[in-house]
């Protein structure tokens, strides 16, 4: 970051003295001003619950411009990275900086491979969950149970033991998902194939049976991959400010992003693509198209509590560019099994256009997220509604792995620990 010429003035209504805050400049997007020795100047903390004009950190991994609705990965455009590269090299890309040479891509695929099968013993800790349970309580549990593992080989003031950890998760995280979705249905878990890639593994993982072959439909393979690439990394949402918050103390790498799948799971984060596919599901059932009017009408009402899942984002105030890739994903894949007149995906798209043209949403600048369609697409493919939120958080592992890393090697890295405005009792003696 860049020291600017000028300098931000706090000044008092009641006679304090004033104080000088540095500025600093990024490479683009908002300069930032450093409030860092506010508090010894003054004795004041800055108030900001939700970090709506705090940037806890700097990065140079992902860069969003909400109001252009424009999202790049080391610099390239979402859109570019989704249709020129596969997975992988957008994890490559995000971890390293740069996308792979041809040579470095076979490498980085081969030792991703090679990493996929899971410790033997990892299935007796699925046991000890309920059939039933909802599988982003099974994935936090796996993958913190991940940790028990290997934690003599993961230290993270070593930046190689890092690496080991990143390559890792990245390649067992959908091997541990689809064991949590075969443990739900009772089947028998399937082995990683070094013939496939990473989303064909995943396709073949959940849906393979040793009863009878399978083999891997590309179009839905290649679904899944853009799946994986729009949800790989999203600057300092909530999760993966819970990892850099949590490895910030210096713990277990994987036990860090096990914080982080803890935070996705929430409906109004990584949550929010089960929230919205149950959304049209009970719209459909109450009467589909023809209640649009009604529901809209009680999103609109701040008494109902009902908010337009799929709808709203903190950065964004234009159309999410992962929403318009999903969308065209979702035409493929519905193109692909004859489901073009799906009723959903009809709901879908009448529910937006209603929504896009309402003042309340023009007014608050409210557009589709990136979950307004992943759930329609993960529903075609055959994934499970409460799965949604498991395979997003499989693809944000590598999100995560980067920003830890990042974290970890900036000289200015201290632990994180935000400070408050008390409000309770004043000190009293117990009687
Ligand atoms: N439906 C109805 N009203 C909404 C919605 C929505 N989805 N989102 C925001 N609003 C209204 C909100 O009521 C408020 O109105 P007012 O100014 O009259 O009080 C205004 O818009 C600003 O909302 P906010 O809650 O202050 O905005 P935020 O930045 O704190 O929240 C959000 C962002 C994503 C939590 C929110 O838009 C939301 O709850 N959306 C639905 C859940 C969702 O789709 N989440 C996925 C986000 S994308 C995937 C990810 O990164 O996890």
């Amino acid at each position: 970051m860049k020291l600017s010429d000028a300098k931000a003035t706090l000044t008092f209504s009641d006679g304090r003295p004033s104080v000088e805050l540095p500025i600093y400049q990024g490479s683009i997007g908002p300069e930032v001003i450093d409030i860092r020795k506010l508090y010894g100047q003054t004795g004041m903390f800055t108030y900001d619950p939700g970090f709506l004009s705090t940037a806890s950190c700097q990065s140079a991994i992902t860069y969003i411009d909400g109001d252009k609705g424009e999202l790049l990965y080391r610099g390239y455009p979402i859109e570019q990275v989704a249709r020129k590269c596969d997975f992988l090299d957008a994890c490559y890309l995000l971890l390293k900086g740069e996308l792979p040479t041809a040579e470095q891509s076979r490498e980085f695929h081969k030792d991703i491979a090679n990493h996929m099968m899971v410790h033997e013993q990892v299935r007796y800790f699925l046991r000890g969950f309920r059939r039933d349970a909802h599988p982003m309580a099974v994935l936090t549990g796996l993958v913190g149970a991940l940790s028990a593992f290997s934690h003599d080989m993961h230290d993270v003031s070593n930046s190689e033991h890092r690496e080991h950890a990143a390559t890792l998760l990245i390649a067992q995280i959908p091997t541990l998902a689809a064991m949590a979705y075969k443990y739900s249905r009772g089947q028998p878990y399937v082995y990683p194939d070094h013939s496939l890639s990473y989303a064909g593994n995943f396709l073949k993982m959940m849906f393979a049976t040793p009863c009878a072959p399978y083999e891997v439909n590309p179009v839905l393979e290649r679904a899944m991959d853009r799946i994986f690439i729009l949800h790989a990394d999203h600057e300092q949402n909530a999760s993966t400010s819970t990892v850099r918050l949590c490895g910030s103390s210096g713990t277990n790498p994987l036990a860090a992003v096990a914080a982080g799948v803890a935070c996705l799971w929430g409906p109004a984060h990584g949550g929010a693509n089960e929230a919205c596919l149950n959304m049209l599901e009970t719209i459909q059932r109450e009467g589909g198209v023809a209640k649009l009017g009604e529901f809209i009408a009680k999103v609109k009402d701040k008494n109902s509590g009902v908010r337009l899942m799929g709808f709203g984002h903190r950065v964004y105030k234009n159309y999410d560019p992962r929403a318009k890739l999903m969308q065209e994903t979702c035409n493929e894949v519905l193109g692909e099994l004859g489901l073009e007149n799906d009723p959903l995906f009809a709901l879908a798209k009448a529910l937006e256009k209603v929504a896009l043209e309402d003042e309340y949403f023009v007014e608050r600048k409210l557009y589709p997220n990136v979950d307004f369609y992943s759930g329609i697409v993960q529903r075609a493919i055959g994934i499970p509604v409460n799965m949604f939120t498991g395979v997003f958080a499989l693809a944000r592992t590598v999100g995560w792995f980067a920003q830890l890393n990042e974290m970890l090697e900036d000289p200015e890295y201290k632990i994180g620990r935000p400070r408050q405005l008390f409000t309770g009792s004043q000190r009293r003696d117990i009687a």
